[in-house]
């Protein structure tokens, strides 16, 4: 009988993991091609999946993560702890990136809708959420980590 738990979890980390990198790698990708109303469309599609991929998986992580440690009496480790930091490190950098991406998915549908330029606005949250990214990225490399290694801290 499979652990049905720690395989939630490991799911859920890779979901989590790979929307977080292809979003960020299809906004890039596309900001850089500049094509105004591809740049709206994928900008739409990245808001949609950080609501139908990103937020759920990122609820399973952290339930079946606490039962994981729950279970295994380590609740108090180290290594949990210093994983729970860190993924709230993730989240508190995850949701300003979420209303950037909403507003600039409205800013880039309106260049589009009137064949204009990309406003300044836009490229100022493109930066603050290409910024931001990263610490929450490191963070989870980290805890990947710690979830392997389960050092004693
Ligand atoms: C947020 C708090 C988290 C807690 C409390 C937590 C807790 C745990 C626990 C207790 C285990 C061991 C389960 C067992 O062997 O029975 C585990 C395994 C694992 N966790 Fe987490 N976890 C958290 C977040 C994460 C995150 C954010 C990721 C990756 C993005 C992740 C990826 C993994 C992986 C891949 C394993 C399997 C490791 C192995 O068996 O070698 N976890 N987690």
């Amino acid at each position: 009988m499979p652990d049905l738990l720690l395989l939630c979890h490991i799911l859920s980390a890779s979901v989590l993991f790979a929307s977080g990198l292809v979003t960020a790698l299809v906004l890039v990708l596309t900001v850089y091609d500049g094509n105004i109303p591809l740049i709206a469309r994928a900008s739409d599609r990245v808001v949609r999946a950080d609501w139908i991929l990103t937020l759920p998986s990122g609820i399973t992580q952290f339930i079946t993560g606490l039962w994981l440690a729950w279970r295994m009496d380590a609740l108090t480790a180290g290594w949990v702890a210093l994983s729970v930091l860190l993924y709230g490190l993730a989240g508190l950098c995850w949701l300003p990136v979420v209303r950037y991406q909403i507003r600039m998915a409205g800013l880039a549908r309106q260049a589009a809708a009137q064949n204009g330029t990309l406003p300044s606005e836009f490229m100022r949250l493109y930066r603050k959420w290409f910024l931001l990214g990263w610490p929450a990225f490191i963070a989870l490399i980290i805890v990947f980590w710690l979830m392997a290694a389960r050092p004693i801290l």
